[in-house]
């Protein structure tokens, strides 16, 4: 029986940091930077070969578990298949890193369509989808976090890259309303 099956028992889960986006750039970073804490790591990305060379840099550096699962977070499918993955390694999600997140630039009105919603189902779709996942667990624990990465522009939406700072703003105001329900206020 391997370390997976002896936790199958969800009493018996261990905490780890679930990062999306966790091979490349702002992800890849936060993941070496938990791993050096002794974080436990569950990272999301689409494409398998890269994650499983991410990991097996980060395992053999830092005294951790790194677990992968490869999905599309633009899909619910994805947004499933995370939390079932964390469940299956024997683990909770102490901390959700929502990271992955697609930059688009130039004018509204020069955008391609579908490839708007895709951003909309990445930088936001997902967000809320994952984190009313695994908030609810951290609330009942006392204890975890959520952190969203997103870029300063968001806060301030212009006429270059409105699509991409508009829906990343979003992500911004959600997180804010994740912490104020964290600390009891209403809504
Ligand atoms: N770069 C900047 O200047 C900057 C500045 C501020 C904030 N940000 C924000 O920071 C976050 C990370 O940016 P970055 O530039 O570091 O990203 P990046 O280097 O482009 O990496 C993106 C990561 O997300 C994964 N990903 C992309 N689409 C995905 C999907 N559909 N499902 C699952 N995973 C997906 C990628 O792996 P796969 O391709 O294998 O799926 C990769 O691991 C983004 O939200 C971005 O908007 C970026």
């Amino acid at each position: 029986m391997n370390d997976t099956n002896l936790r199958s028992d969800p009493s018996l889960a261990l905490p780890a940091v679930v990062i999306t986006g966790g091979t490349e750039g702002i992800g890849r970073a936060l993941a070496e930077e938990f791993a050096r804490d002794g974080h436990n790591l569950v990272l999301v990305a689409r494409d398998k070969a890269k994650l499983d060379r991410t990991a097996a840099e980060l395992a053999s550096a830092y005294a951790v578990e790194v677990k992968v699962t490869a999905q599309d977070l633009t899909t619910a499918e994805g947004c499933a298949g995370v939390e079932q993955a964390v469940r299956g390694f024997g683990f909770y999600a102490d901390v959700l890193v929502n990271n992955a997140g697609v930059m688009a630039s130039g004018f509204f009105q020069d955008a391609d369509p579908a490839a708007m919603r895709r951003m909309i189902d990445l930088d936001v779709r997902a967000v809320v989808d994952l984190t009313s996942r695994f908030l609810p667990g951290m609330l009942a624990r006392g204890r975890g976090g959520v952190l969203n990465v997103v870029i300063h522009g968001g806060f301030h939406a212009g006429a270059v890259s409105g699509g991409l700072c508009r829906v990343q703003g979003l992500r911004a105001v959600f997180l804010q309303g994740a912490r104020l329900r964290d600390h009891g206020a209403p809504g």
